[in-house]
């Protein structure tokens, strides 16, 4: 109130002519807004209940209680949809191993199945360490969903070691993993910006993908390859991963091959 007073003071100290022909404009406009914020409240929506919720008389005053939660309504049951399940594989190589953990515990729910695999290049007491700690796990044993492939791929990425390498898991999780809606491959490094299983804020990717239909896939795939046919399928690119047993980057050497024919060529996107 005080200072409501001071303000209300400056501006009679303040005011001349001037000034009060400059709040004219703002006094209306104000007034104009005001009176539509008024009309607006005298409306009502389809269902009889007033159009603007602040001034609902019982969502101020809260009938019963003023939380919104206790006006929530448990779903029932029965008409929730069956939870997703989710299939990982999380790779990693030299140096990712805590980091690989802190992904595969903050990834982690009983109901999905893991894969870990840390490639040739990381030493084997890494790999050793990582294999220890997944058989130790008390939540992982007790639900037997997390697996480390022991004998450990070297990996070159974009290379065909890295593609034999992610079926070589979905296979192990196609074998052993059971029934599973969703394959998802992750590196060591992606941690997750949303929780697989959050119960109180329905923002979590369980939830989310509960309502999706099971067969969604989400890579774009097509037989026609266009200019990828001269560029993509023609060179012959090599592998090191494929004979060394030290890391280097794929290559490409300067014959030409020509389409393969034994089978067709898809191209695919993430969408
Ligand atoms: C997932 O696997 C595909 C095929 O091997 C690869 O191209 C892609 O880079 C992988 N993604 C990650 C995050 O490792």
């Amino acid at each position: 109130m005080k200072k409501l007073r001071t303000y209300y003071t400056q501006f009679r100290h303040n005011s001349n002519q001037a000034m009060e022909r400059k709040w004219i404009l703002p006094l209306a406009l104000g007034s104009i807004v005001s009176l539509f914020l008024l009309f607006l409240t005298t409306l009502t929506s389809f269902d009889g209940s007033p159009f603007l919720f602040f001034y609902h008389p019982s969502a101020v005053l809260g009938g019963s209680s003023p939380f919104v939660e206790s006006q929530l309504k448990p779903i029932p049951v029965s008409t929730l949809p069956p939870p997703p399940r989710f299939a990982y594989l999380i790779s990693g190589s030299a140096g990712d191993g805590l980091m690989l953990r802190r992904t595969l515990l903050a990834l982690y729910h009983p109901l999905n199945q893991y894969v870990v695999h840390l490639d040739r290049e990381a030493s084997s007491e890494e790999r050793l360490g990582l294999q220890k700690f997944v058989k130790d796990h008390q939540v992982f044993n007790k639900f037997g969903n997390v697996r480390m492939i022991v004998k450990a791929n070297l990996v070159t990425y974009r290379g065909p070691t890295m593609v034999a390498n992610t079926l070589h898991a979905a296979a192990i999780l196609l074998k052993e993993g059971g029934d599973w809606d969703w394959f998802i491959n992750l590196s060591a490094s992606d941690y997750p910006l949303v929780t697989q299983d959050d119960f109180h804020y329905f923002s979590d990717l369980l939830h989310t993908f509960s309502y999706l239909p099971r067969d969604l896939n989400f890579i774009d795939h097509t037989s026609n390859i266009g200019w990828k046919e001269f560029h993509r399928a023609k060179p012959i690119i090599i592998d090191p991963g494929l004979y060394s047993l030290k890391k280097a980057d794929v290559f490409w050497v300067t014959q030409r091959r020509s389409v393969p024919t034994a089978f067709k060529l898809f191209t695919g996107k993430r969408c």
